[in-house]
């Protein structure tokens, strides 16, 4: 055999081989070939299908179902020898294979590696967004036990990063645990669109074999609730397409998103100026200069890396956009962005999981913060409202007390009567009352407020839908 044969499994009608560069330049093994189990077991479904149909004897199967399952063993072992002048993962192992058995010279037998590929993809999605949502269990159920131990406990919540109304860490903690319930969602819609099969799409045009589209769906796994096979209705769109890693990009983003807020926040909390929590040491560094600093870079590492994910979305999207159909190699660049994606989230979530197991609020501070009268101005308005008052005369009387109490440099509730009623003459008798933290959290009880009944309630449903 010539030597350019052995080096490509396309090489019949090149007279050299690549050149070193190119091969270099051109290669995708060192990255996809964490799609290895994917494509072998890819190639098992599609061999079993050429068996089905004829093409394949019962023994020709078994033969190279052994070599696969063998390859499966050397692949997990981490021992396996990939070759760069393979070019990617589809070429080493189908190399590999025909070490094992000359029957593997039948397994491209009606197959590309632009359907393999995109095979390929569709099945370590359908992975990828369950252990994804395994992650997000964990962030969410760290999250559940913080909003439970403080579901009471008032801090300032804040608008334009000033203090606007009081809130309970209860609350504050439920609205990340509600984001990231559709980052969950969202993964599910992902995994549902993965499971569609593009095998028989060929290259584009599918095949004169009779090759039996349905039965290596259904070997594959990509079935609908019924059991129905799925498959892709149109070969050139099939390898074209890469909606599912826009869309899987896409939900890795909102993910991060939510976590890099999350850590704004805890970063926030922690400076000397809230005092809020106190984040434990384990995921706290020091400084080489300042004996005395104990800073946030886990959360800071989560937002950074939130900058990477969205960047590797945007990445996708321009690869894509003004490719012609169907398949250009610039498509090759399509796994870096969503491995790293894949990796870097999973990796924020385990630390936000851990962090928030070990992260403790200092009651007082957040006590102190959010007893400053001036959070219940808009109660004060309320309180006018029920006596009567149109709301905007109401917002602007309060307005006109805050701006009283600012110019003596005193509280709100500081104010002397004869002040207030003149500014208002309901402004007298029980009027202060307002300021009682319990009475204002007492009066949000309508779902999607900080009631002390609401927020138990959505903690149950969380702790429900979180539950082993
Ligand atoms: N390594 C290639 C990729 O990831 C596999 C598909 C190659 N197809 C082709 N027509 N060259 O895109």
């Amino acid at each position: 055999m010539p030597e350019v044969d052995r080096h490509a499994t396309w090489g019949g009608r090149f007279s050299s081989k690549p050149d070193s560069l190119m091969q270099v330049f051109g290669e995708s093994v060192s990255f996809d070939k964490r799609l290895a189990p994917y494509d072998l077991k890819g190639s098992l479904g599609h061999a079993s299908m050429l068996a089905h149909i004829g093409l394949l004897t019962a023994e020709e199967l078994n033969e190279l179902s052994n070599g696969i399952k063998e390859l499966e063993i050397e692949v997990l072992k981490e021992d396996f020898p990939w070759k760069l002048e393979f070019e990617d993962v589809h070429m080493n192992l189908e190399q590999a294979l025909m070490e094992k058995t000359p029957v593997a010279e039948k397994l491209h037998t009606g197959r590309s590696r632009n359907d393999q590929v995109a095979t390929d993809m569709r099945l370590f999605f359908k992975d990828a967004c369950s252990s994804l949502q395994i992650s997000l269990e964990g962030a969410m159920k760290a999250l559940l036990k913080v909003a439970e131990k403080y579901a009471t406990l008032p801090i300032p919540g804040y608008t334009h990063l000033q203090r606007a109304q009081p809130v309970t860490v209860g609350h504050h903690v439920l609205a990340y645990i509600e984001a990231l319930g559709r980052d969950y969602e969202r993964f599910s819609v992902v995994a549902k669109h993965s499971n569609v099969c593009p095998l028989g799409s060929g290259a584009i045009a599918g095949s004169t074999l009779p090759l039996d589209r349905e039965f290596v769906a259904v070997a594959l796994g990509f079935v609908d609730e019924e059991g129905n096979p799925c498959l892709t209705p149109n070969g050139m769109d099939a390898v074209a397409d890469r909606d599912l890693f826009v869309e899987f990009a896409f939900a890795c983003s909102t993910v991060a998103l939510h976590l890099s807020r999350l850590a704004e926040d805890l970063i926030l909390w922690n400076s000397s100026e809230f005092g809020f929590v106190v984040l434990p040491d384990a995921f706290t560094t020091g400084s080489s200069l300042m004996p005395q600093k104990k800073n946030p870079d886990s959360y800071e590492l989560v937002r950074g890396k939130t900058g990477r994910i969205v960047g590797n979305l945007t990445n996708l999207l321009i690869t894509i956009k003004g490719l012609p159909l169907t398949y250009n190699r610039d498509l090759q660049e399509d796994k870096p962005p969503i491995f790293d994606s894949f990796d870097q989230l999973s990796i924020c979530l385990a630390v936000v999981k851990n962090c928030m197991e070990a992260t403790e609020f200092s009651e007082e501070k957040c006590r102190t913060a959010a007893s400053d009268p001036l959070l219940l101005a808009t109660d004060l308005a309320d309180y006018l409202v029920s006596k009567g008052v149109p709301f905007r005369q109401a917002h602007h009387i309060v307005g006109e007390l805050v701006g009283l109490a600012e110019s003596k440099g005193i509280l709100l509730t500081d104010i002397n009567e004869n002040d207030a009623t003149s500014l208002s003459e309901h402004l007298n008798g029980d009027w202060k009352e307002v300021f009682n933290l319990d009475r204002a959290f007492l009066l949000r009880e309508k779902p999607g407020m900080p009631g002390p009944k609401q927020i138990s309630s959505r903690i149950a449903h969380w702790q429900s839908i979180l539950a082993d």
